[in-house]
């Protein structure tokens, strides 16, 4: 059995635990990270890892006190042979949960590290092969992850070194589950990477961050995580979700409720998406009324031209980073440029070339059906100004200070 890989486990076993195991660089960023507090000669610190594996993040940390726990009875054989036997916990580390379990005194200064499983809806455990999340009931979510975190304000930790998904934290609606954890736990620094440095873990990559977290009266809001300055691993990118304006508020996504109008005058219709992922990853204009169809009117109809061109020509390179927020929108371009994403629509998408209503919409947007405009120049138009959505600063431009620890 190897540190870095859960090779004794079947694919379904390994779903249902979240077992992929960490690579090298990213253990190394977390033990730089949690190196100032554990050399802190004033504090007894322990590193626990609950979720630990075949140990990974405790390798090279095993002349501190530590503790790891797991569920899976071979990792923890393997734990008993390679670390002292003492400090192994054959352990659901959501039941129960509380320093006593583990032999961690009540004054130890507790830094909690790891890469605890995140098993969302929306990743392979959708097929049927989901395991329950059994915990206590004050730490459930449907997220395991999102329970772990919530673990280690119950465990009373002192500092949290851990991965986890980006979306943790820069979708509202997740800020919001972390509960306590969010009330009691400030982000002090943050490197982000795709997920494609895990292997087996699916085609959609999506950003995951190396988190380091220190226990503050104050916790932290959605504000402050709005504003904070990621760094991009092994980049001098950095990345403020702040800096980002999305199609949130300005271009519906969702399909119509029960007392909306549910046909659209138009005859048209757009395939709903949660994401810049999904937007990617589905269809998009339709001429069938649909469960997921979001109503095209006349008035919105630039609007959803305006993401079936975003969805067809804009590929940048780190597309996973901003893969799970909603799509990037510049609102005066579009305003400006309604013309140029209609034209652009109507001239490639498939259902405009016998569709009855096209005549209303061109005449609406006053474009002209049978001009000589040229495809490939209105492609680069769009282009140039979809390739200006992403802005970064590099380490070390203004706003970096977020990255020192801030007293709590
Ligand atoms: C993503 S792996 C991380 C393993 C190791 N820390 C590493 O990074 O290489 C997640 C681990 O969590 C364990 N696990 C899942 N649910 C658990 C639970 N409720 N209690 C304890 N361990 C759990 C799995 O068995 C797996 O070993």
């Amino acid at each position: 059995m190897q540190v870095h890989l859960a090779e004794h486990l079947p694919k379904n076993e390994r779903i249902r635990l979240g077992s992929y195991y960490t690579p090298e660089r990213l253990v190394k960023q977390v033990h730089e990270f949690i190196m100032p507090y554990l050399e802190n000669k004033k504090i007894k610190s322990i590193v626990f890892d609950s979720a630990g594996g075949c140990g990974a993040f405790i390798f090279g940390l095993e002349n501190y006190d530590y503790r790891i726990a797991d569920c899976d009875l071979e990792a923890c054989k393997f734990l008993k042979q390679h670390f002292n036997q003492h400090n192994i916990f054959h352990a659901n580390s959501l039941k129960g949960v509380n320093r006593d379990k583990y032999l961690i005194p009540s004054f130890a200064f507790l830094i909690m590290v790891g890469n605890p499983p995140y098993n969302d809806t929306t990743s392979e455990f959708k097929n049927g092969k989901k395991g329950q999340n059994i915990c206590d009931d004050d730490l459930y979510d449907r997220d395991m992850g999102i329970s772990f975190l919530k673990s280690y304000y119950k465990l009373n930790a002192d500092v949290v070194c851990v991965l986890h998904p980006l979306s943790y934290l820069i979708k509202e609606t997740n800020f919001k589950r972390l509960r306590d954890f969010k009330d009691n736990y400030k982000l002090i620094k943050g490197a982000i990477f795709s997920s494609a440095l895990f292997h087996g873990t699916g085609t959609g990559k999506f950003p995951i961050l190396v988190s380091l977290y220190e226990k503050c009266l104050d916790g932290m809001t959605f504000d402050y995580i709005k504003n904070f300055r990621f760094n991009i691993l092994d980049s001098p990118k950095t990345f403020v979700l702040s800096d980002f304006r999305t199609t949130d508020g300005y271009i519906n996504k969702y399909p119509p409720r029960k007392n909306d109008i549910q046909k659209s005058p138009i005859g048209l219709y757009y395939y709903s998406f949660r994401d810049f992922n999904s937007l990617k990853k589905n269809t998009s204009f339709m001429t069938k009324e649909h469960p997921n169809g979001i109503v095209v009117t006349l008035d919105n109809f630039y609007k959803y031209s305006y993401l079936y061109a975003l969805k067809n020509l804009f590929n940048p390179d780190d597309a996973w980073l901003y893969g799970n927020l909603s799509p990037l929108i510049n609102i005066e371009d579009v305003q400006q440029n309604k013309k140029l994403y209609v034209l652009y629509t109507i001239k490639t998408h498939k259902v405009f070339r016998e569709m009855e209503g096209l005549k209303k919409i061109a005449d609406y947007y006053k474009v002209k059906l049978n001009g000589t405009d040229d495809v490939s120049k209105i492609e680069k138009a769009i282009k140039d100004g979809l390739n200006k959505l992403i802005k970064y600063e590099t380490k070390g431009m203004k706003g970096v200070e977020s990255l020192q620890p801030v007293e709590c």
